[in-house]
């Protein structure tokens, strides 16, 4: 496995990575596949997919600890990557969740530490501060953001004493929209880009002229439409890929994913089937319920906030209303969707990518 730096200040880590959200649970813990899930992470490791990432909100810490018991005896050869949820980030709560991931993962220092998400109902100099005295007591080495926008990012740098290594945010071929701006962004600041669902979380296209043209490379070089994606996505200058694998075969193909190269005419003809930009949907034509968002930390309104003061959101999906043409029923970004009615009206095209049904 090609191992890379992430950023210009970062760790070197496999150039393709080992994602882990599922591996023992979502958000709750499921113990009921450990040792399956173990045996895949080391499988992983064997095949030199040696940078984990992880978050103390995988399976409500069950997968950090599946995590640790995988590493265990050999973390001087892996990168471990986890993540302070957006409800700890005030300076003690840091402390106290890093010293919970640690104790999960069963090491003494975490290799990157990475705010899950943005919450700017607390000052972002504090976590940093806090994460910064993280890293001099030898408790983390690097510091990352995950799920920033190019505000917050610009906010965060310029409050950030040790270097900010990387960013990790959506990227995969059904959703590259930060190639108009986070992008670039990183690369100017000189920081890595964690490219997570990078196969869309196994959404791959079947039909259309994506799906033929992903079939039509993978056979070209006799690989697999997974490989084909990854190997297109690791090729972006920066960009580092951590699919998430509980399957064998599939960890054995996204090990060998960078093991064969793709010609300019593979690449234009991605670039060409995969439009980068989202749509621009009036809110009001979207149906979605406001079921459980008091759960949400942070709330609509503090992301209404974010969105009034200038910050972009991450795209909503959606899909055509099965019943009526003039909608489109949500499936993901709840949150974000009733943030932008309260901040900009229903009225407003919210940007959203529009999936179509299976
Ligand atoms: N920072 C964040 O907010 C955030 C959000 C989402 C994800 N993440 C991170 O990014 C990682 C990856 O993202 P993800 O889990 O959402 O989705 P993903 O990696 O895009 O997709 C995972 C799915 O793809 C399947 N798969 C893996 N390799 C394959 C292959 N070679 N061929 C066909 N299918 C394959 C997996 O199946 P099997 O498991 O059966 O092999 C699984 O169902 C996560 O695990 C997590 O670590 C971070």
């Amino acid at each position: 496995m090609i191992r890379t730096r992430l950023g210009k200040d970062g760790p070197f880590v496999s150039a393709i990575g080992l994602g882990t959200w599922g591996l023992g649970g979502r958000f709750t813990a499921d113990a009921r596949h450990d040792d399956l899930c173990v045996d895949a992470i080391k499988m992983g490791l064997d095949l030199g997919l040696t940078f984990i990432d992880t978050a103390e909100a995988y399976g409500a810490g069950h997968t950090e600890r599946l995590v640790g018991r995988a590493v265990r005896g050999r973390h001087s050869d892996v990168c471990i990557a986890t993540k302070v949820s957006p409800e700890h980030l005030r300076p003690e709560d840091v402390v106290r969740a890093a010293e919970g991931s640690l104790r999960r993962l069963d090491i003494d220092c975490i290799d990157l530490y990475q705010i899950h998400w943005p919450n700017s109902s607390v000052p972002i100099e504090a976590t940093l501060g806090t994460m910064d005295r993280l890293v001099e007591q030898g408790k983390i080495r690097f510091i990352g953001l995950s799920n920033f926008g190019c505000r917050g990012l610009a906010k965060a740098l310029s409050c950030a004493g040790h270097p900010v290594v990387a960013l990790q945010t959506e990227y995969n071929l059904f959703d590259r929209t930060i190639e108009n701006d986070l992008l670039p962004f990183c690369r100017k600041a000189g920081m890595g880009l964690i490219a997570y669902s990078p196969l869309d979380q196994g959404h791959s296209p079947t039909r259309g002229m994506g799906a033929e043209t992903l079939v039509g490379i993978a056979d070209k070089h006799g690989r697999t439409v997974a490989q084909v994606i990854l190997n297109w996505l690791a090729r972006v200058q920066g960009v580092v890929p951590i699919p998430k694998a509980g399957n064998p075969a599939h960890l054995r193909e996204n090990a060998a994913a960078l093991d064969f190269t793709l010609d300019e005419e593979d690449v234009a003809a991605v670039d060409l089937a995969f439009a980068p930009r989202p749509a621009a949907i009036p809110a009001w034509r979207v149906r979605a319920d406001t079921k459980g968002l008091q759960n949400f930390v942070p709330g609509p309104n503090e992301l209404a906030r974010d969105i009034v003061a200038g910050e972009a959101i991450k795209p909503i999906r959606v899909v055509p209303a099965p019943d009526d043409p003039s909608r489109f029923d949500l499936v993901e970004g709840k949150l974000r969707y009733w943030a932008w009615v309260k901040a900009m009206g229903a009225e407003r095209a919210v940007p959203a990518l529009v999936r179509q049904p299976a």
